[in-house]
């Protein structure tokens, strides 16, 4: 069994992790935005615009870890990753599924404060949260923080469920972010499409 670390990242959903997350979803139909999590195709597509050896990762969103694990395959330190879930239960168990990762009990729109490495110490925020499910200004409000841990150069990368990208064009613009589109994973439920979002200075500079 490959491990990073303490952490084991073979370990897949189990029938009980499925459980978990239908609960969840009954409680917070809108918190938690799906009734099953991701599938192992999608957190590689997310983990892949990660650079291993290129620094400090945070996760928004963390769920039962289905991303955090994909995370971790890339061989990124442990160290180096933080994982921001707002749902107690969920943190709970990505503290004990993932020892060796912060795990920070927080809404993503205020967590800067605990963040390990504070502003502009991230490459880049790996999103499982329900955008679409939002409001406009708690969109802005999320990625306003987001953009305040990245680096210059960092990348928001989301995925939804829709094929267009998530992130009201109004907030998109209030915040001068530019989106492209990673790719579409048809192997999940329901298929979703990945999206990376970055400031359009950097985009420019490309
Ligand atoms: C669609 S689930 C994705 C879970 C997991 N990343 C996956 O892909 O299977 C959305 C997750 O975001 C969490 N969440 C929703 N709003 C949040 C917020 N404002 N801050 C932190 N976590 C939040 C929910 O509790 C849930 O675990």
């Amino acid at each position: 069994m490959a491990t990073n670390g303490s952490v084991l990242t073979e370990r897949r959903t189990s029938a009980s992790d499925y459980l978990k997350f239908l609960h969840a979803w009954i409680r917070k139909p809108r918190q938690t935005a799906s009734i099953v999590p991701s599938s192992p195709h999608l957190g590689r597509l997310m983990a892949s615009q990660i650079d291993p050896q290129g620094g400090r990762v945070m996760e928004f969103g963390g769920g039962m870890g289905a991303l955090t694990r994909e995370i971790i395959a890339t061989g990124l330190p442990v160290d180096n990753l933080e994982v921001v879930e707002i749902n107690e239960s969920f943190a709970r168990n990505l503290r004990h599924n993932f020892p060796g990762v912060s795990i920070i009990e927080a809404p993503a729109q205020q967590v800067l404060a605990s963040s390990a490495g504070g502003a502009g110490a991230y490459q880049c925020v790996i999103s499982g949260l329900p955008l679409l499910a939002m409001s406009k200004p708690l969109q802005q409000a999320i990625l306003a923080e987001a953009f305040r841990l990245l680096r210059p150069g960092g990348s928001f990368i989301q995925f939804t469920y829709s094929p267009r990208p998530p992130l009201a064009e109004a907030v998109a613009d209030a915040l001068d972010l530019g989106v492209d589109r990673i790719g579409m994973i048809v192997r999940n439920v329901p298929p979703a499409t990945v999206f990376r979002y970055r400031r359009a200075a950097d985009i420019a500079r490309d």
